[in-house]
Parts: structure tokens; C-alpha cells; sequence
């Protein structure tokens, strides 16, 4: 990890006929609830298949300040095995420089008032894909007996008398906002009932965390959860679910690629029910393998029309990566971004590769090109850094692209994850 750039010079080392085979990473959005799950437990936590991302280590700095100890084995395969041992919590504040360094570390807030009944922490601020309020985190906390108290950039929380069960409606969906009520209501008196939650696969996996150390939830993957709360929790082994969105950009750079790649580690047509048929849509074949995709690209993407929503709707989370494969469609091809309102940083950087996109509002039309061209460009989220990898690979000549710390935070081993799909990369320090 760190802050060089990528050299991508497309880059095919195939034979004709080459099957390859790629084995994707757990999840980081849904290794980072799970790991801060484990601020509520006072036992010990051992996670298996971690993401060595550098999200998962912000977050594992922001629990070794706040009193846990965390002991990390790297495995051949480039995952983490994580022991978490939280016995003792030493402070219930978090500082700016903690906050700041990934938006994850909201989800500290529910189970630190749940342990502690009472938690300061930074306001964690809005990103280049949008402003990210967690207003809906706040008011469901209070509903739940916290009082909130916004002072500058702090937000305090405090529940003296303990969080208490509540009927929870929220207006939108909201995936961290799910998770955060989840872990806060588990060690909360009574039954809380969240309407309207959201339905991401990590919201199940880490339901099935918080119940294997103890809690009682039901529901959990539909839009009603329920939590019956529960005095303590006990220590666990838990291997964190498969990464579809690292399987997803990795499904789109094999199509664009042209070679034939096996995308392996779950029942990816399950998870990703929004993303399949659209790939499947813009001319892409699968064919279903025992734990897996294997994928190829057409020779031609057809154009299709895409509108992004919570699961199972198309993710944002693979927007981007989807763009650049449309840049080469035979046709127009129309993206919606409906949940944040800056996701299309990217654009820019696409165009000056030679694609014609425009936007208007959260709509971009990417019209037609013959060839796509290697050049220098600069990420500027971790989806859109992927993004830049998928035009690069399509792109004739050399494309150098910078800011790939972004890239860090939520991709592993990328180099040796192309090279198993076939392609070449150079990482420039
Ligand atoms: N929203 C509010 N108020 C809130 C919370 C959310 O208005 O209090 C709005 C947001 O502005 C957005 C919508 O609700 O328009 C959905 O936001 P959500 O809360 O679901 O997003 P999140 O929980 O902050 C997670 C992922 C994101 C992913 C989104 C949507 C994690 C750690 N992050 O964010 O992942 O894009 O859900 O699926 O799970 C990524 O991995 O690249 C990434 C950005």
C-alpha cells in the first residue's frame, strides 16, 4: 500500500484457449462492521478471510485506541486472520484523525453507546462521491433513549440509563445505518424492530456475526429486523463473507479483457441479482460454475441502460467500473446514479482517455468510441480507481494512473489478481 501510481500497458499475456482463475477477497464493507462488532463483545473475536485493505488497518487503529488489541496473521493467499479481544474499553472518544480516514468508522457510534452508554466522536464528514449525513443514524439512536448533542465537529451520545428497544422506520435505506441500529440494539432492554432496513448480503453476514457471539436477531437480508436485545455477548471464529463487489469489477475487467476467467468464492448470480443480468445484457457471457462465474467478454459491448439502487437493484459500488466497459458499446448506453449525488468523478478522467461521455445532473450518457488511449490519469475514489484500471486495460498504449492509495483501501493484491486474470500491471513507487 501507499501512495505511488499504476502502470498498466495493456497487456495480455493469454494463450488462446487459456482458462484463468481468480479467487476473490472477503468483503471489506463487510469485514469493517464485523470487526467494530467486536467492540461489543468482552470476549475474543478470531476473523478469518480479512481483507488486507487499508480500510481494515484505519480501522483496526481506531480499536487499538479505543482499548482493544487485535493480533493479525497474514495467510499465503494475501487475507488476514484477525483476534479481537475487546475486555477492556479505556476511552469512548474518537478524535478527527481517526474519523476521518474512512467513513466506516461511523459505525462505531451503536456499539460504543450499547457497551459504554455514552460515546463522542468526530463528525466523519463528506467524501468525493457525496456529502454522506448520517442524520438517520442519529435519529434512530435517539429513538432508542440516546441523547444526541452536536457541538462544532463533535457529536455526543449518551444513554445513561442504557439504549432501550424501539420501533425504527427509516425513511431511506441506509446499509451502515442498518448496521450501526443492528449492533446498538443487540445489548439494548427490549425489542427493537428496524422497517425498512436495508438488504445488502453484508448486513446478513454480519447479523450471523452478532448471533453466533450471542445476540437474537431475526430477519436480518429482508427489510424487517428484529432484535430482541441481550445482556452479553461471548467470544466467536467467524469467516467474513466473499467480496462481490472485488468480484464484480474483476468479472468487468476479464470482459474487457477478452480472456476467459473463472471468478470463484460464491454464488455470485445471488449476490449480485442487479449486476449479472445488465453484464449479461451488454453482450457478456457466464457460464456457472460450482462457487463461481467463468466470464467472457463479446467481441462488442451492445449498450444497455442502467439505473443504481440499494440491493438488489444495481450497486453503486460498480457504477463506475461498469462506465468504462460501456465506453466501447455499439451505442448509447444511459447510467442513472440515483444514491450519491458526486459519484461520476471519473468521467472526466474517462474522456481525456478518448470516451464521450456527458452529464447532466445524475444522469451520463456515454456514447460510442472506436478505441480508448493510454494516458496519465488520477483517481479520485476507490471505485473509480478500478474504473481507470478497466479503461486502461482496453486502452491502446500505456496509461499511468495516479492516486491509487484509493485503490488501497478496498483492493488487495491487484497486481497478482490481474496476472491471474491474464493481465499485466506495474506498480510505480
Ligand atoms: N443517507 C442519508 N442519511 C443517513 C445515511 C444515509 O441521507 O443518515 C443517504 C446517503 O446520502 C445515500 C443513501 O442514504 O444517498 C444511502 O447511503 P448508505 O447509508 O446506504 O451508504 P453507507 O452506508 O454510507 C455503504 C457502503 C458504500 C456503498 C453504500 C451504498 C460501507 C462501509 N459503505 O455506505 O460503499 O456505496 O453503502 O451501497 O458499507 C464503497 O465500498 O466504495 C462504498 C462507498
Amino acid at each position: 500500500m501507499g501512495t505511488g501510481g499504476l502502470c498498466v500497458s495493456a497487456i495480455n499475456s493469454k494463450a488462446a484457449g487459456t482458462v484463468h482463475r481468480l479467487d476473490t477477497a472477503g468483503a471489506k464493507n463487510s469485514a469493517l462492521p464485523t470487526l467494530i462488532a467486536a467492540v461489543l463483545n468482552g470476549g475474543r473475536a478470531d476473523l478469518y478471510g480479512v481483507p488486507h485493505v487499508s480500510d481494515v488497518e484505519n480501522l483496526l487503529k481506531l480499536l487499538e485506541r479505543l482499548g482493544a488489541t487485535a493480533s493479525r496473521q497474514m495467510r499465503a493467499d494475501g487475507m488476514l486472520n484477525l483476534s479481537i479481544t475487546a475486555d477492556r474499553i479505556d476511552t469512548t472518544k474518537l478524535t478527527n484523525d481517526l474519523m476521518k480516514t474512512t467513513r466506516g468508522s461511523v459505525l462505531v457510534l451503536g456499539p460504543l453507546l450499547a457497551r459504554k452508554r455514552k460515546c463522542c466522536i468526530a463528525k466523519p464528514g463528506g467524501c468525493s462521491i457525496g456529502k454522506r449525513p448520517i442524520d438517520l443514524h442519529l435519529a434512530a439512536l435517539a429513538s432508542m433513549g440516546a441523547k444526541i448533542t452536536e457541538l462544532g465537529e463533535e457529536i455526543y451520545a449518551d444513554a445513561p440509563s442504557g439504549l432501550h428497544g424501539a420501533d425504527i422506520d427509516f425513511p431511506i435505506k441506509t446499509v451502515t445505518g442498518t448496521e450501526n441500529l443492528m449492533m446498538a440494539a443487540t445489548l439494548a432492554n427490549g425489542k427493537t424492530i428496524l422497517k425498512n432496513a436495508a438488504l445488502e448480503p453484508e448486513i446478513t453476514d454480519l447479523g450471523n456475526f452478532l448471533n453466533q457471539m450471542g445476540a437474537r436477531i431475526t430477519g436480518h437480508g429482508t427489510d424487517i429486523i428484529t432484535i430482541e436485545g441481550v445482556t452479553n455477548l461471548s467470544g466467536t471464529e467467524y469467516t467474513i463473507m466473499t467480496d462481490r463487489i472485488e468480484a464484480g469489477s474483476y468479472m468487468i475487467a476479464a470482459a474487457v479483457s477478452g480472456n476467459i476467467v473463472d471468478v470463484m468464492g460464491g454464488d455470485f448470480r445471488s449476490l449480485l441479482p442487479g449486476f449479472i443480468p445488465k453484464m449479461e445484457g451488454a453482450g457478456v457471457e457466464f457460464e456457472d460454475l460450482d462457487n463461481g462465474l467463468r466470464v467472457k467478454g463479446p467481441d462488442r459491448f451492445r449498450a444497455v441502460e442502467i439505473d443504481t439502487a440499494p440491493h438488489p437493484g444495481f450497486p453503486t459500488d460498480l457504477q463506475p467500473q461498469m462506465m468504462a466497459m460501456l465506453c466501447l458499446a455499439d451505442g448509447e448506453s444511459i447510467i442513472r446514479e440515483n444514491i450519491w449525488e458526486n459519484r461520476f468523478m471519473h468521467v472526466a478522467e474517462l474522456n481525456r482517455m478518448g470516451a464521450n461521455i456527458t452529464i447532466d445532473g445524475p444522469v451520463a450518457r456515454i456514447r460510442p468510441v472506436k478505441q480508448l488511449y493510454g494516458t496519465t490519469v488520477t483517481a479520485t475514489d476507490l471505485r473509480a480507481a478500478f474504473a481507470l484500471i478497466v479503461a486502461a486495460i482496453a486502452a491502446r498504449g500505456e496509461t499511468i494512473i495516479k492516486g491509487v492509495h484509493h485503490l488501497d483501501r478496498g483492493y488487495s493484491c491487484v497486481k497478482e489478481k490481474l496476472a491471474a486474470c491474464g493481465l499485466n500491471i506495474e506498480r510505480i513507487m
